[in-house]
């Protein structure tokens, strides 16, 4: 009997080796620890030993009995720590690694740059004000002196809306805003427009048919070609260098006269002459000129008494001056190599 009880003992434990789930477990503790199980069974056979051998049989039969429970519970621990130990390796997180920085976006280089000049003009009492994309003729050329079958026209090449040919287009510039400002304020004006333009253009290094401008209108009793060309300086020198000179020059805008043409001296070479400045030592950077007296009268100004001064000028081409830029195209190519440049 003490014999079978130790067998029973060695096999039980073996087989508590090897089990390693917890149903294992569950059916290991029925096989040998259960009521019907093989424990149980040596127990009820202790009745038909001698009484002689009874007390030390009953005995081991216990000590086994002791010695498989604490067995099992052991086990059960070791597998529990074992799993966790699993889970956390499994789920593990190196907190010492860096981050994920999140994806921030910008401000568009020609936003920048548009901001910029309007911060300048803002500073000397100018209001910014938007307009429509999609424009009247009346307002993108009649009222601004382009009358139909004008040969002036020919200066803009436009987009017209399918079904509206003549009436409604793409505006060509901003100055139809001038006419719109007017319209339905009294001087004095001051404002300055920033907004989308579109010529239909074969679009090359200097030409998209997309492109910003941003108007400047100044419009009150006593206004003179001097305060044109003292606040288009102060605006040469705030973007390009305090030591800035400007030059106007005759040109030719029907809603102007008159019209000029503004240069600064080239920022690169000091007037030297350069790739940038075309070896001329200036470099044009907007029309401009006194808003032509059929303007004002158009809109219901009396142009005896009010007189104003209007410019136009591209925010792509002072971008592509400041930053030595080459290729229009680059700024809405929407290659983020080329954007991310300017944070
Ligand atoms: N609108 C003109 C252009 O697009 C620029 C301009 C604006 C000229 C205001 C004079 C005055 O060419």
């Amino acid at each position: 009997m003490l014999e079978q009880i130790r067998e029973l003992q060695a096999q039980a434990l073996a087989e508590l080796a090897a089990a390693s789930t917890p149903e294992a477990l569950e059916a290991w503790r029925v096989a040998y620890l259960g009521r019907k199980g093989a424990l149980s069974n040596l127990l009820r056979g202790l009745g038909n030993l001698p009484t002689a051998e009874r007390p030390a049989a009953g005995q081991a039969a216990n000590e086994t009995k002791a010695a498989l429970e604490a067995a099992l519970a052991a086990r059960q621990e070791a597998l529990q720590s074992q799993a966790l130990a699993q889970a956390l390796e499994a789920e593990r997180v190196d907190v010492t690694l860096p981050g994920k920085p999140p994806a921030l976006g910008q401000v568009h280089v020609i936003t920048q740059t548009i901001r910029e000049i309007l911060d300048c003009f803002v500073g000397m009492g100018f209001q910014v004000v938007e307009g429509p994309e999609v424009e009247w003729d009346k307002y993108n050329f009649t009222m601004l002196n382009i009358p139909p079958d004008h040969p002036a026209r020919d200066i803009w090449d436009t987009f017209y809306i399918a079904g509206w040919e003549g009436q409604m287009l793409l505006r060509t510039h901003t100055s139809p805003m001038q006419a719109r400002v007017m319209e339905r304020t009294q001087p004095p004006v001051r404002v300055v427009v920033p907004g989308f333009c579109y010529r239909h253009e074969a679009t090359d290094a200097t030409h998209e048919s997309q492109f910003y401008q941003i108007e400047g209108l100044a419009v009150d009793e006593g206004i003179t070609l001097a305060d044109l060309k003292g606040v288009l300086d102060v605006f040469a020198r705030a973007l390009f260098g305090a030591e800035r000179q400007t030059r106007f020059r005759c040109d030719y805008f029907p809603f102007v006269e008159p019209g000029v043409e503004m240069a600064i001296d080239c920022f690169l070479c000091k007037g030297q002459g350069c790739r940038v400045c075309k070896h001329t030592g200036w470099i044009e950077i907007m029309g401009a000129g006194m808003v032509h007296p059929n303007v004002l009268a158009g809109v219901g100004y009396d142009p005896t008494v009010y007189s104003g001064f209007a410019f136009g000028l591209g925010p792509e081409r002072v971008a592509m001056l400041k930053y030595g830029i080459d290729d229009i195209r680059y700024f809405y190519a929407n290659d983020l190599r080329f954007l991310r440049q300017f944070r």
